[in-house]
């Protein structure tokens, strides 16, 4: 038995597997030359997917099955030497491809079956060859119907209430929740940073049915979904600073979605920002401005989508101590300075909120006085969004030709606008970003104009007021 079609060598060592699960299944499997072609000749194939597929065709072939049932279904399924089917990576990508190409269902590995039903064909999840034989031969198998969503999980997941203070960085969540924007937190080491940001799942608004087709497909494709088999929630990748450019934007021979895809429609987080490697920063910059990365590989290119909500958080320094209300920094200027140059004004020109967190007195972490709950927030955050759906975009990404219908002042708010303009020499740049946090501050009042007070509060969060 040969394989030919540019198959890897996991796909070239299908023959063993097939051969194995199709005498192990109790069927016969003749002594005769038998050449798998994979066509078109010139993609490259990878991985156990087309296991299950040839088996089908060989017995086909041999005229055990039916042919007609078999150009009905799509098949994709890894097998074992005993005739298993095992799961495989894809499964919803490929279900999707039946229905888009007219199939009646999808035969696939009963591990895959839920996500496979997302794509809303019928499905009939399988075990073993010994079923998909069966099945070929009209003997039935049941189909699997498609999970419901479930309530709000119950698990206990990291709540503002356990955050004493901070309530600056509280607001600064709320706000960047409410119009997904970008946020850093600036300040010294043991002041919450890295606290506050791991709370704001807590108060992001739930997947919608689109964003858990989205999310599954892309954790599917990188052969990272958990036994749960649907992405029912909002993802939150915090990946450590020693990851590999392929790492954070996706890589190898045939590309697998990285991190920044796997935060996709939820949030990514990069602590301590400046010591992830340079490269990695700058790759950050296609997924920042178009929410997807495109990667080149000999001949063709894959897009992945990346459209994350940025949350990053850094030390003023390397010591960490500059602005520190009680210690001594004990940097250079030169060494600040060169510690913050490794963020590119283009990575930081992307976020638009900056806040700087100063550490709580520690009386008020021991006794601390009933810090609100992140229920009312995550209520506040989502009538503020249901408004930008109305509109038609999320305030992070209005796009700038737009600005000044979505975002209109009145004439006191632009007079003010303008003074700080000049009182603080803001970039053009800078202002655009004033004017979409102030947006997002109106948001949350439901004001349809933007107002003094909320542009007044735009400003504290400028990077100069984090000593950016
Ligand atoms: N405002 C706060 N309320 C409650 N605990 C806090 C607060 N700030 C800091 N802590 C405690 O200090 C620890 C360190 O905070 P962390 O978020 O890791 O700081 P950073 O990321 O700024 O270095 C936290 O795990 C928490 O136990
Ligand atoms: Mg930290
Ligand atoms: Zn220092």
């Amino acid at each position: 038995m040969a394989v030919v079609g540019l198959p890897d060598s996991t796909v070239r060592e299908s023959k063993e597997r097939v051969r194995s699960a199709i005498v192990n299944s109790g069927l016969e499997f003749p002594p005769r030359r038998i050449t798998v072609n994979l066509a078109p000749a010139d993609v490259k194939k990878e991985g156990g997917t087309f296991d299950l597929p040839v088996a089908v065709a060989i017995l086909a072939a041999l005229g055990l099955v039916p042919k007609k049932t078999l150009l009905d279904y799509l098949f994709v399924g890894e097998l074992g030497l005993d005739g298993g089917v095992r799961p495989v990576r894809g499964v919803i990508s490929a279900a999707f491809l039946a229905r888009n190409k007219g199939f009646k269902g999808i035969v696939c590995p009963s591990q895959n079956g839920d996500e496979a039903c997302l794509a809303g064909v019928e499905v009939y999840p399988v075990s073993s060859l010994r079923e998909v034989f069966a099945f070929l031969r009209g003997e039935g198998i049941p189909r699997q119907t498609a999970r419901e969503t479930p309530a709000a999980s119950q698990t206990h997941q990291p709540d503002l209430s356990e955050v004493c203070g901070q309530a600056m960085g509280k607001r600064g969540l709320e706000i960047a929740a409410a119009g997904c924007h970008n946020l850093l937190f600036i300040g010294p080491p043991g002041a919450g940073k890295s606290m506050l940001a791991k709370r704001l799942p807590s108060i992001l608004p739930q997947l919608t049915h689109d964003e858990i087709l989205e999310c599954t497909t892309i954790y599917s494709a990188a052969g990272r979904l958990s036994k749960d088999g649907i992405i029912f929630t909002r993802p939150f990748r915090s990946p450590h600073h020693t990851i590999t450019d392929a790492g954070l934007i996706g890589g190898g021979a045939i590309p697998v979605p990285g991190e920044v895809s796997l935060a996709h429609n939820g949030v990514l987080f990069l602590d301590e920002l400046p010591e992830f490697r340079r490269s990695a920063l700058e790759a950050l910059r296609q997924p920042l401005e178009e929410a997807l990365v495109t990667i080149s590989r000999a001949g063709s290119t894959f897009t992945f989508p990346a459209g994350f909500q940025l949350i990053a958080a850094l030390n003023p320094c390397p010591c960490g101590y500059l602005g520190h209300p009680s210690k001594e920094c004990c940097c250079t200027p030169m060494q600040v300075a060169k510690y913050r140059s490794r963020i590119s004004g283009p990575l930081l020109d992307r976020i638009d909120l900056h806040v700087w967190v100063d550490p709580v007195e520690a009386e008020l972490v021991l006794s601390p006085k009933g810090s609100p709950s992140s229920t009312p927030v995550r209520e506040r955050v989502a009538s503020a969004r249901s408004v930008q759906m109305r509109r038609g975009f999320i305030n992070a990404r209005i796009p700038d030709n737009t600005l000044e219908v979505s975002c209109s002042l009145d004439a006191r708010t632009k007079t003010m606008l303008v003074a700080a303009l000049k009182r603080y020499s803001l970039s053009m740049r800078g202002l655009t970003r004033v004017i979409k946090v102030a947006r997002t501050i109106a948001d949350l009042e439901a004001c349809g104009e933007i107002q003094e007070s909320h542009v007044a509060e735009a400003l504290q969060f400028r990077p100069e007021m984090a000593g950016g």
